[in-house]
């Protein structure tokens, strides 16, 4: 195969640039080419404009030529997600549908400690396997980028155990996995009342192998009252900062403090931002901190979306991410839930994509994709229609028959 490939016709292609990162955007805003076809070289996207013109005037190269309609989208960034991961929780879900709440179960020992011992139990290779059939499942649904956290581990050394299976994971399948350290995603059990030298352990001994085997470059915690108080990660996260590390939060959730603290250390993302209020949806907004929607876990507890459309209203920046994980988010379908969200929230077409496309890469500090644009990844998907408006109308029953990753198709219904 030439190193230069041009895919194409496109009936639409909606590259998504041009368009604030923070802010509403209507549907007008849209840029919609027709006929177009993109010419990928050694991975990355060369040109975008009309196929048949590009086909006139780029020689030596391979073309791809598509029949029928099809619409074109970058490759989606689910920027929240926990799919490495031991056992299961459905036990959780019988329980939560018969009364008892997510902090209630996570009291009486299930809850996020359930899966602690459960991964606890795996080996590596079991974590690797469960991972990329997960991440496999995200690709189909062209999910090109796909961050995950480790924080089922919580202790040195199964944190370790957790990020080099996403590390392994990573180096064998076709999307990017995004790893972060989420050591401090709940007290261990071994550590009992004792935050502070658990926290302090963490940052002392798991801080430097993160850096010196490059395992992640992201450290996130989680701000709530069963899990880390803003007082608490204070001096984590400025061990991270000292260290170089992007910081992300898990921020109000089921109480507010969470959002205060990723704008006090200046943090890439907060996300959940369910309980969010006026006064925090004002401090997030005025800032650079992303805030990141995770409707999969307000569908699977049953709670509030995050004010979406306010944050934007009030001029913040909102991508969307499943939260994918075996307690609170299980279903993991990134366009189905973005869509609902969208429902909810009266959020545009527009707004919507950008919050699984180029705000997601901004919620994750990349700036290599998310966009169909002269530089970046190759990374885009293919759908069936000739009208952009049909993905999100039909709420992610509408599936991209083609993805593209780095210029290389990586999944084709038609075959
Ligand atoms: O983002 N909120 C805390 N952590 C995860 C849930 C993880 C779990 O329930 O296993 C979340 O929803
Ligand atoms: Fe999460």
């Amino acid at each position: 195969m030439k190193e230069r490939e041009l895919i194409g016709p496109f009936k639409q292609l909606i590259p998504m640039t041009g368009l604030g990162l923070k802010g509403p955007i209507t549907d007008n805003k849209l840029t919609i080419l027709e006929d177009a076809g993109i010419v990928v070289e050694n991975g990355k996207i060369k040109r975008v404009g009309k196929f048949q013109e590009l086909k006139k005037i780029e020689n030596d190269i391979s073309i791809h030529e598509l029949h029928g309609n099809h619409t074109c989208l970058p490759g989606l960034i689910d920027a929240h997600t926990h799919i490495c991961f031991g056992g299961s929780r459905a036990n959780d879900y019988a329980m939560r549908n018969a009364g008892k709440t997510y902090l209630e179960i996570a009291k009486a020992g299930g809850g996020i400690w359930d899966t602690v011992t459960q991964t606890r139990k795996a080996t590596k290779a079991e974590l690797v396997k469960k991972t990329t059939k997960l991440a496999n499942r995200h690709l189909k649904n062209g999910v090109t980028t796909i961050e995950v956290k480790s924080g089922y581990g919580l202790s040195v050394d199964e944190e370790l155990k957790m990020l080099r299976a996403i590390k392994e994971t990573n180096e064998m399948i076709s999307n990017d996995l995004i790893a972060t350290c989420l050591a401090a995603h709940m007290l261990p059990k071994d550590f009992e009342g004792n935050q502070t030298e658990y926290l302090s352990e963490i940052s002392k001994k798991l801080f430097p192998i993160l850096k010196e085997e490059q395992l992640t470059n992201r450290i996130d915690a989680f701000i709530e009252e069963s899990a880390f108080s803003a007082a608490q990660i204070a001096p984590y996260f400025e061990k991270a900062k000292a260290m170089g590390f992007d910081i992300t939060v898990h921020a109000d959730q089921f109480s507010t403090s969470g959002s205060e603290v990723a704008v006090e250390f200046e943090a890439i993302s907060a996300d959940h931002l369910e309980a969010s209020t006026p006064k925090e949806i004002e401090l997030l907004a005025k800032s650079n901190v992303i805030a990141t929607a995770l409707p999969g876990a307000s569908i699977g507890l049953g709670c509030s979306f995050t004010p979406a459309r306010k944050i934007l209203d009030a001029g913040g920046s909102v991508a969307i991410a499943t939260d994918h994980n075996p307690g609170s988010a299980p279903m993991g379908d990134l366009l189905t839930q973005a869509a609902i969200l969208g429902t909810f929230e009266k959020l545009s077409n527009a707004e919507v994509l950008a919050g699984i496309t180029f705000r997601a890469a901004a919620a994750l500090n990349l700036n290599d994709r998310g966009q169909i644009a002269e530089g970046l990844n190759a990374d885009f998907i293919g759908f069936h229609t000739d009208n952009y408006q049909e993905i999100l109308y039909n709420q992610g029953n509408f599936k991209p028959c083609m993805v593209w990753k780095n210029g290389k198709l990586v999944f084709d219904k038609h075959k």
